[in-house]
C-alpha cells in the first residue's frame, strides 16, 4: 500500500494492507495529535518497526480530535526522529501501518469511525488485540475509558489500556480513578506507566545493587551517610504551563518518578526479578516512610534571568501560558524524607527536584561515611572527603565512585577521583534502549523487560504525598532565577541533614 494515500478514511486504508498471518494487532494512539505522542510514542514505535520487533500484523491508528492526516503526524513526529538514508524506505513502509481516525474522546455518535477500522481489520485476521495507549490529559481518563469499555472492546484477542502518570491528584481522586478503572476492566486488561520505570539507567539500580556483593553489604545505615535523588531541568514550563499549574514540580516528578527511583534504592531484595514482586517491596518501602514535616520542604518558583539568552530563560514562570500571575505554585522543591526501618534509620532521603535550573541533570549521588580521619593522617591529608556512588540518569548514563587515590608521580600526593562506568565510551550506542521502546514493546508483546507501577504503592505513595501536596498548597515559593541551582534555601536544608555539597560538584 502506498503510504501517500494519507487521506483515505481509515477503514478503507486498512482495508489495503495485506494480512500475514492469524493474529492481528491494533494499537490506537489516544492522542495520536499532542506532543506526547509526537515526542515519545511514534519515534520509539518507528525504533521497534526499524528493529522488526513490533508484532507483524500491527496496524497503529492515531486517534485525536483534530481533523489531521498521518502525514501531519509523520510531520510533527519528524522534529523528533533521525532517519538514516538507508532507512528511507523502511520509514515509509512504517507510516503505511499507520492511519488517522477524527473523533469524541466522550461522545461515542463522534467516534464511529474507530468502531469501523476496527472491523475492516477484524475481516482479516481470526484474532485480534486491541491496545489503547492513552496521552492524553487526566481530565479525560474516565470518560475515554468509558468510550473504549462501552464501544471497543476486543471482539477476539485481548484489550489493554496503557495509562500514564499523573494518576489522580491526591488520595481521593487516585482512589476514585482507581475505582473506576477496577470496575470496568480486569488487571490484566490495564497497565499504568511511568516512564521512568523504564529508562536505561533506573532498570540498572536493582542490577547494581543485587548482583555485587560489595555493595549488598554497603547498602545500609552502617555505610552510608545520605542519599540524593536529583531531577534538574535547564528549561522552564514552556508552553505547559496551563497543566503545570495546577500539578506544580511535587505532583510532576516527585510524587512519582522520583519516589519510584528512590523506592528501588531503598527496598528490600524482592522474592524475584517479577514486577509484581518489585512492586510488593516498593510499596512496603515507602508505607515506611515517615510522614513529612514542614520544615524539611523548600519550595520555589523561577523568575526570568534579564542576561539569559533565549526567550525562555528572560521569561519567569508566571510569564506562561495559563499561569496566573499570581501563581503560588512550585517549579522547585527540596523535601527530605526517613524511612523508619532498621535498614535505613538515621539515614536521610532528599529528593530536589527544579525546572529552569543550571543543567539537565538526573541521578542518585549516595554519600558513605568517613573514614576514621585518624586513619586517614597516616597520608598527610585532611579531611579525607567522603565515597560516593553515582548512578546519573540523564543527560548521559553513567556509574561512577568516588574515591581518594594516589595521583601518579613520586610523591604520595592524594587526590579525589573516580572510578568511571560511562555507557557512551563502554557500550555501543544502539544498545541503550529509550524508556518509550521498551514500555511501548512490553505494552504490545507482554514482554517482561517492563516495569509498571502497582495499585497498592500507588495508594501508598498518595498516602505520603497528599498531605505534602496541602501543606505547600499555600506557601509562597521562594523565587529563583532561570539558569541558578535554586533558592540557596534548598542547600541550607542538605547541609542540616549533613549531605555535603561539594564545590567541585554542585548538585
Ligand atoms: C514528565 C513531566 O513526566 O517527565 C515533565 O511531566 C518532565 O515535566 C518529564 O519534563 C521528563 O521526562 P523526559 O523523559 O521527557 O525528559
Amino acid at each position: 500500500m502506498d503510504s501517500e494515500l494519507l487521506d483515505e478514511p481509515a477503514a478503507k486504508k486498512l482495508k489495503m494492507v495485506k494480512a500475514k498471518g492469524k493474529k492481528g494487532h491494533v494499537l490506537v494512539v489516544l492522542g495520536a495529535s499532542g506532543d506526547l505522542s509526537s515526542k515519545s510514542i511514534y519515534p520509539a514505535l518507528w525504533h521497534l518497526y526499524k528493529k522488526d520487533k513490533l508484532p507483524k500484523d500491527l496496524y497503529i491508528i492515531g486517534y485525536a480530535r483534530s481533523k489531521l492526516n498521518v502525514k501531519d503526524l509523520r510531520t510533527k513526529a519528524e522534529e523528533y526522529l533521525k532517519v538514516e538514508d538507508s532507512d528511507k524506505d523502511k520509514f515509509k513502509d512504517f507510516w503505511a501501518i499507520n492511519t488517522y481516525v477524527p473523533g469524541s474522546y466522550d461522545d461515542a455518535s463522534k467516534a464511529t469511525a474507530l468502531t469501523d477500522a476496527f472491523e475492516e481489520v477484524e475481516k482479516k485476521h481470526e484474532e485480534v488485540d486491541r491496545t489503547f495507549y492513552v496521552a492524553l490529559p487526566p481530565t479525560v481518563y474516565k470518560s475515554v475509558t468509558d468510550l473504549i469499555k462501552q464501544n471497543w472492546m476486543a471482539a477476539s484477542g485481548r484489550t489493554k489500556i496503557a495509562l500514564e502518570k499523573p494518576f489522580g491528584m491526591d488520595l481521593n481522586s487516585s482512589n476514585s480513578l482507581d475505582d473506576h478503572l477496577t470496575t470496568r476492566f480486569k488487571n490484566e486488561e490495564v497497565v499504568r506507566i511511568d516512564h521512568y520505570l523504564n529508562l536505561e539507567m533506573v532498570q540498572a539500580i536493582m542490577a547494581l545493587r543485587f548482583t555485587n556483593r560489595i555493595f549488598l553489604d554497603m547498602w545500609s545505615n552502617k555505610h552510608v551517610k545520605a542519599v540524593m535523588i536529583t531531577f534538574k531541568e535547564d528549561f522552564g514550563t514552556m508552553g505547559r504551563g496551563g497543566y503545570f499549574d495546577k500539578s506544580g514540580i511535587i505532583r510532576d516528578v516527585m510524587q512519582n518518578h522520583l519516589l519510584q527511583i528512590m523506592s528501588l534504592v531503598a527496598m528490600e531484595k524482592p522474592e524475584s526479578s517479577v514486577d509484581e514482586d518489585i512492586r510488593k517491596e516498593k510499596a512496603k518501602l515507602i508505607r515506611a516512610i515517615r510522614p513529612v514535616v514542614e520544615e524539611d520542604i523548600v519550595v520555589g518558583q523561577y523568575i526570568g534571568n534579564p542576561q539569559g539568552k533565549s526567550e525562555d530563560a528572560k521569561s519567569s514562570y508566571r510569564d506562561d501560558e495559563g499561569v496566573p500571575k499570581d501563581s503560588k505554585t512550585a517549579t522547585f522543591a527540596t523535601i527530605v524524607f526517613h524511612i523508619d526501618n532498621e535498614r535505613w534509620e538515621g539515614v536521610p532521603f532528599i529528593m530536589r527536584c527544579g525546572k529552569a535550573t543550571n543543567e539537565v541533570k538526573d541521578e542518585v549521588r549516595m554519600q558513605f561515611k568517613e573514614i576514621n580521619q585518624k586513619m586517614a593522617s597516616l597520608f598527610d591529608k585532611e579531611p579525607i572527603e567522603r565515597n560516593e556512588l553515582v548512578i546519573q540518569i540523564k543527560p548521559t548514563e553513567k556509574i561512577a565512585l568516588r574515591i581518594t587515590g594516589k595521583h601518579p608521580g613520586m610523591g604520595m600526593e592524594l587526590e579525589n577521583t573516580e572510578l568511571d562506568l560511562s555507557y557512551a565510551s563502554k557500550y555501543n550506542k544502539e544498545a541503550l534502549t529509550g524508556a518509550y521502546d521498551r514500555l511501548l514493546l512490553s505494552v504490545l508483546t507482554d514482554s517482561k523487560t517492563s516495569h509498571f507501577v502497582g495499585r497498592d504503592e500507588l495508594k501508598q505513595s498518595w498516602k505520603l504525598f497528599t498531605p505534602i501536596v496541602n501543606m505547600t498548597a499555600e506557601r509562597t515559593p521562594i523565587q529563583y532565577t532561570f539558569g541558578s541551582l535554586g533558592p540557596k534555601e534548598a542547600d541550607t536544608l542538605c547541609e542540616k541533614y549533613d549531605f555535603l555539597l561539594n564545590d567541585k560538584y554542585p548538585w
